[in-house]
């Protein structure tokens, strides 16, 4: 049964599912290859080191591929409710497309495709304008940038502020997370008493959420489902 009320503070995880229907592979679905090598074998500070070009190819795909789609029906009806009501999306997510679909309160987890990191004391961020990142590239103080990655193996830097924005929601939504690498699926957890968690997920029976409301059904369902229950779209 879906909370009747619309929340105030509504905070949504989203994970890889939250992209597919832009054409997005998720990570658990494709089997985790990539040109034969497991994800967390070129997402990593190793990977980095022993081979950076694999790694820079790997990225180079993604955001290629990243930028050929279009946020998908999901994530538009979210960047809607932000105009709204108060929503804050926590997502594990590294493509851009809650941002494309107008988004404003994103928190990345795990890093941003569309920017690069540079690898010398100061760690500048610095926003790409196209998809490929070159060994030659440099940061303002010339040394070389690194992907804007949380890879496997690095500390999650902004789960600090992801815990409490978590506690004080009045109505969790995970969407498209399969709740396995962790510190971030524990946020899926850290709802406070009583307090609605709504999992949207097509194979959301396996997802195990205590007291969870599940909708078994795609990202742009569940959200089109929600939308038509709680503004009567
Ligand atoms: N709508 C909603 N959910 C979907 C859809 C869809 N159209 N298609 C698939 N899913 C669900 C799958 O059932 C699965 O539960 O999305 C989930 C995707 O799970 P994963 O591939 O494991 O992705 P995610 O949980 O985001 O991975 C977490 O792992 O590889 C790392 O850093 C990477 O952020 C990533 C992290």
């Amino acid at each position: 049964m879906l909370p009747q009320a619309r929340p105030q503070k509504l905070v949504v995880l989203t994970g890889a599912g939250m992209s597919a229907e832009s054409g997005i592979e998720t990570f658990r679905g494709a089997g985790g290859l990539w040109e034969g090598h497991r994800v967390e074998d070129v997402a990593t500070p190793e990977a980095w080191s022993r081979n950076p070009d694999m790694v820079l190819r790997f990225y180079n795909e993604r955001r290629r591929k990243l930028l050929a789609v279009e946020p998908n029906p999901g994530h538009r009806i979210l960047a809607k409710w932000e105009k709204r009501m108060d929503v804050q999306i926590i997502t594990q997510n590294v493509d851009d497309l809650h941002e494309r679909a107008g988004s404003q309160r994103v928190l990345h987890l795990h890093g941003e495709l569309m920017k690069s990191r540079s690898c010398g004391p100061k760690e500048h961020v610095m926003t790409m304008s196209d998809w490929e990142m070159k060994r030659t590239d440099r940061c303002p103080d010339g040394y070389p940038l690194r992907p804007h990655i949380v890879w496997f193996g690095e500390s999650v830097p902004f789960m600090v502020h992801a815990f409490p924005i978590v506690e004080q929601a009045d109505c969790v939504i995970v969407i498209g997370t399969s709740l396995q690498v962790y510190p971030a699926a524990q946020l899926a957890f850290e709802a406070g008493p009583g307090v609605p968690v709504i999992l949207i997920d097509p194979n959301a029976e396996e997802l195990a959420v205590p007291g969870a409301r599940l909708l078994s059904m795609t990202a742009s369902e569940g959200l089109e489902a929600l939308d038509a229950h709680w503004f009567g779209a």
